[in-house]
């Protein structure tokens, strides 16, 4: 798969983009081990999220699909999971198998995770060190995956600092320690996303959080909720990228998540200039959403404060795009973990910018990019669903014709990405095949 653009700014509309996926995520996997049926609507509908579905139908868990985006999950208990006979295939989702080798790692039974080429290339030793702690036996390649886990019903507590800001790995600990004698604490170094906390709190686990120090005590049942999922923001940030590169446009995207935990791109894009309104704010369940309204705007390029990383951190390919359209220097610091990303996104979005005529210096830790637009290319996705669809947003205000090449991945995240910007007046074709 590709996509061709053609130069033609979005213009005007309103859209709902398809729902969160870290939340998608965490209703199949908290649902399933609830007590009872957790009806899920919103869900995204993506390759990501599908892979875990399918991971925990192997574990012996009803969910019917009632549609595209609504299920219903017979939740089968806390230890009511069944040993899978075949290898869970997390296809390309760091997400799920970081959260899954938490669930894993306490059952009574062994199991294997594996993945697609970029998932399989993915650091695991930040999972597998604390999960050892609490008794967790897990074979790997070397710190990768296929992840081999000989299932250890009696984990016990931890009190652990992460070393680094992630949600994945404070996730997998959390729910490891739903299995383990005692209390399990996490610290993090940054704020990062909480859904997982938010979810347990809704299914009636008693989740403490104390400053950055996250703590709950083993042996707690989960009740079934009825959850309904956000609209993704770090997909909505597509289309407030389209819509802020644009010449005169204005777009209102619904019911979208903004838990505070993920709107650093919202800020940052503000302090760039950008007329950017949460309207109707109100609360799904635990989570908050608003609908958002984005103008068209004159940005400014910016030395981007790196407190705002790992409340952004899925949105730097976007930025990044936001960068090469604005006036003057943008410089981005503290992003080394976007290398262990579905790809390095520095390097991906540094060749993908420079191949689009930008001007695009690579740092250890980030980059440094100068404003002046987009010329006509082709370029790669590395396999990285957020880099070709920043590159496509990118496409729809450059002088010429781009050709984003290897688009399949972004149906991991994003379904229906070309025909929302069509829809907003983008001129992008989503083609079969190579393209180039
Ligand atoms: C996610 C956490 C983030 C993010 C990923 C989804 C999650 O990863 O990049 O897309 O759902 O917990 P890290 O927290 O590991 O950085």
């Amino acid at each position: 798969m590709h996509f061709l653009v053609n130069p033609g700014a979005v213009t005007s509309g309103i859209v709902t983009v398809p729902g969160d996926k870290s939340v998608s995520h965490r209703a199949l996997m908290l649902g399933s081990i609830a007590d009872g049926q957790t009806r899920v609507s919103g869900f995204l509908d993506g390759e990501d999220c599908l892979a875990t579905l399918a991971a925990m139908r192997s574990m012996g868990v009803g969910i019917e699909r009632i549609s595209d985006s609504e299920l219903s999950i017979n939740g089968v208990g806390r230890t009511g999971l069944s040993a899978p006979d075949v290898e869970l295939d997390l296809g390309n989702s760091g997400t799920a198998m970081r959260l899954m080798a938490g669930l894993l790692a306490g059952q009574p039974f062994s199991s294997t995770l594996t993945g697609d080429h970029s998932l399989t290339g993915r650091p695991m030793r930040r999972i597998i060190k604390p999960l050892s702690a609490m008794g967790a036996r897990i074979n790997s390649r070397d710190g990768m995956p296929p992840l081999v886990i000989d299932g250890n019903p009696s984990l016990t507590g931890i009190d652990y600092a992460l070393p680094i800001a992630s949600a994945q790995v404070k996730s997998s600990i959390l729910i490891a320690g739903l299995y383990a004698d005692g209390v399990t604490t996490v610290t993090e170094p940054d704020v990062t996303r909480d859904h997982t906390e938010r979810m347990l709190r809704s299914m009636g686990v008693d989740v403490k959080t104390d400053g950055n120090r996250i703590s709950l005590e083993g042996g707690q049942e989960l009740a079934a909720a009825n959850i309904d999922v956000p609209a993704d923001l770090s997909s909505a940030t597509f289309v407030i990228l389209a819509a802020l590169l644009a010449d005169n446009a204005e777009v209102v995207l619904e019911k979208v998540g903004v838990n505070p935990t993920r709107t650093g791109v919202l800020d940052i894009l503000s302090s760039m200039g950008a007329d950017i309104a949460l309207e109707n704010e109100r609360s799904l369940a635990e989570e908050p959403v608003a609908d958002i309204r984005v103008k068209s705007s004159e940005l400014q390029g910016e030395k981007v404060d790196p407190a705002l990383v790992s409340l952004a951190i899925d949105e730097f390919p976007a930025l990044f795009v936001a960068a090469a359209a604005a006036r003057g220097t943008t410089i981005f610091t503290g992003l080394e973990e976007l290398r262990v990303k579905e790809s390095d996104r520095i390097a991906s979005m540094a060749a993908g910018l420079k191949a689009l005529g930008a001007d695009v210096t690579e740092t250890d830790d980030g980059a440094i990019v100068k404003g002046g637009g987009f010329k006509s290319g082709t370029v790669e996705s590395f396999g990285d669903h957020r880099v070709a669809m920043s590159l496509a947003v990118a496409g729809t205000v450059a002088e010429g014709a781009v050709t984003v090449l290897d688009t399949q991945p972004v149906e991991t995240s994003f379904p229906g990405f070309a025909s929302i910007l069509g829809s907003l007046g983008a001129d992008i074709a989503a083609g079969e095949g190579a393209g180039a």
